[in-house]
């Protein structure tokens, strides 16, 4: 296998298995680590005996997400040959493409408590028991390699490197087998794998184009899951609801301006809500192509990346999140990315456009930056309707209002 510079992505043409078709989940098959009835049963009552590990709500949500095969082909989380293997070259050491590590951190002492080949008890932040695991390997992380390749950066402020930063430094592998899930905050809206492709089978959706997103829907988004929806059969609108730091909007404020322009703007059979349970990582490209194959496990065939995704600060240029997928085979990533430039409300062209199609310059646009736009909100100040929908900014308005911006 041929290595890859700091951040960038796999060589082409390496081992890994190719893709089976379009809407096959990564790796050729939908992971189900979940235990039923008398196995469940029996594991809950092992669990009462053993070593507990708490997780943090990102590893709980990881760990929720390898249960229900949204991370497949994980089945636990990583190995040190798996992790140096992702970090190193963006792939799995079985050869298959994967973009970000799936890890469970704990401080030395706690790690040296356990013993490698035992089984120990994963809780919740709250202290539910939600798996067991098999700890296969303890081994210790390399902070600034996994900084450095993943990120992009090993500058302490980039919310994700911080996150790195402060977690324990010993990682534990093996596999997982889940009794439970954390509360859902969204429960209409909490959707499997399983169930979004069974949702996109019924509804007769041959080309379905996945949307990630931590912010509300402004008009840009709009416009360009507009403009991917005219060549796929449905839109999944699948906001991200694990953490995310500390100034983006709230989830809870975010699904009530979804279902507000979704009821005013969509055709209601064209367009799926679902929440995405994952914590943001800010990782920028990295993330991009994660974002990718995630939703690709829940069923979808197009996956848009638009400007700076999943980015933060200035970390990463505009575009580099789109550039990442040059370098990866179609074939084996085996979703469709549909990349837009920076779309704006232009005043001259009289509607939503991009450096693309529209002629004209940039005192006719209409852009704001987030942080803006976030202020503008706290505030209680509507942005301009070219840039949010008046019923949305609205919804933004009184849900952020007595928060701290
Ligand atoms: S992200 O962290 O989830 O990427 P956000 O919710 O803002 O942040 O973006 C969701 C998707 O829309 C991403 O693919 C992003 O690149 C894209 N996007 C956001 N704003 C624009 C814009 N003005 N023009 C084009 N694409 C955009």
């Amino acid at each position: 296998m041929q290595g890859v510079n700091t951040h960038g992505a796999p060589a082409r043409g390496s081992t890994a298995a190719a893709a089976s078709g379009p809407g096959a989940p990564h790796g050729g098959r939908l992971v189900d680590r979940w235990l039923r009835g008398e196995a469940r049963d029996e594991a809950l009552e092992r669990a009462l005996r053993l070593p507990r590990v708490r997780l943090d709500a990102r590893e709980a949500a990881d760990l929720e997400m390898i249960g229900d095969g949204a991370l497949s082909p994980l089945t636990g989380f990583m190995g040190s040959a798996d992790y140096r293997c992702v970090v190193a070259e963006m792939r799995l050491a079985s050869g298959l493409l994967w973009a970000l590590p799936v890890t469970l951190a704990v401080s030395r002492a706690q790690a040296e408590s356990l013993a490698e080949g035992g089984e120990v008890a994963l809780e919740g932040p709250d202290g539910r028991v939600l798996a067991l695991m098999r700890v296969a390997e303890r081994f210790a992380c390399d902070r600034e390699e996994e900084a450095r390749r993943c990120y992009g950066t090993t500058d302490p402020a980039h919310p994700g490197v911080r996150r790195l930063l402060d977690q324990g430094e010993v990682y534990l592998g093996g596999e997982v087998w889940l009794v439970d899930r954390p509360p859902p905050q969204f429960p209409a809206y909490h959707l499997t794998p399983a169930e979004t492709r069974a949702i996109f089978a019924e509804r007769g959706w041959r080309t379905v184009v996945g949307f990630q997103t931590r912010n509300p829907v402004h008009r840009a988004h709009e416009y360009i899951q507009k403009c991917a929806l005219e060549i796929c059969d449905g839109l999944l609108l699948h906001p991200l609801v694990g953490e995310t730091k500390a100034d983006d909007v709230p989830a809870a404020v975010r699904m009530k301006a979804y279902e507000t322009i979704l009821a005013r703007y969509f055709p209601a059979d064209r367009v799926l809500l679902a929440v995405f349970p994952a914590a943001m990582r800010y990782a920028g490209p990295r993330e991009a192509v994660w974002h990718a194959i995630c939703r690709k496990n829940y069923g979808c065939t197009h996956f848009i990346v638009g400007r700076d995704h999943a980015g933060v600060g200035s970390y990463y240029g505009t575009y580099d999140a789109q550039r990442i997928f040059d370098a990866i085979d179609p074939a084996e990533l085996g979703i469709t990315v549909l990349c837009f430039e920076h779309t704006f409300y232009c005043r001259a062209c009289g509607g939503m456009a991009s450096p693309k199609t529209c002629p004209h310059g940039s005192a006719e646009r209409v852009t704001l930056s987030g942080t803006r736009v976030r202020e503008m909100l706290y505030r209680g100040e509507a942005p301009p309707p070219e840039f949010t929908r008046p019923e949305v900014a609205r919804v933004l308005m009184e849900g952020l209002q007595g928060r701290s911006g």
